[in-house]
């Protein structure tokens, strides 16, 4: 069965441009990215590697380590490295596993044979300090990913774990959030002394806690 919200992220074992990786250590007690890539020396995936090589301190000061997998042999994502960060100006700081017998993405569905049998799409995983998997999203081969949605998904998620509220549509880092449902009025008034706006008994608007 496909992977699903809240289900463990498999762990695995696997060779990376950074060495020998166990996954659920790579991990630790913070936050991951797993993220794939069709093939090396593709020019989408270029652009994204030196975008997310760029962002790295935005994903360190979030607690979130990075992780890129490409279907093709680590000696390949070697060569591919000097092209990123000639191209794109940044140099690939984050491991970038290699994945040749497909054993990485055949766990984590990465390969979606009616769209192409052997290239992985562009799958995103965000995984949780617990190892569950709290976003999957997918986008086709020719479609490069916006990685900025994806750090506005985690400050999401790191707010809904930390202060038990959600955010509402287009929401970015700042703009007010919504109290979860699952808090009562009675638990609220603990919460946020500040108070809210209660738009809706079920629709409780509050500035978005620090
Ligand atoms: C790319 O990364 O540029 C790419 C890979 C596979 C299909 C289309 C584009």
């Amino acid at each position: 069965m496909a992977l699903q919200l809240g289900d463990i992220a498999p762990d695995f074992e696997s060779d990376s441009t950074e060495g020998r990786i166990k996954f659920h250590d790579f991990i630790g007690n913070g936050w991951a990215v797993l993220f794939s890539h069709p093939k090396d020396f593709t020019p989408v995936c270029t652009t994204e590697l030196g975008e997310v090589a760029r962002l790295k301190p935005e994903f360190e000061r979030r607690g979130v380590k990075v992780i890129g997998l490409s279907v093709d042999p680590v000696t390949d994502h070697r060569r591919w490295a000097a092209d990123i960060e000639e191209t794109q100006g940044a140099a690939l700081n984050f491991p970038l596993l290699g994945d040749p017998e497909r054993k990485v993405s055949s766990l984590y569905d990465m390969i979606h044979p009616n769209a192409n049998d052997t290239l992985t799409v562009r799958s995103v995983f965000i995984i949780g300090p617990d190892k569950k998997i709290k976003l999957i999203i997918t986008y086709p081969a020719s479609t490069g990913r916006n990685f900025d949605e994806v750090l506005r998904v985690i400050d999401s998620l790191q707010l809904t774990a930390k202060y038990q509220v959600a955010t509402p549509v287009n929401w970015q880092r700042g703009d007010d959030v919504i109290i979860v449902p699952a808090v009562s009025d009675e638990d609220a008034k603990k919460k946020f002394p500040q108070g809210w706006k209660a738009v809706k008994p079920y629709l409780r608007i509050v500035k978005q806690p620090q």
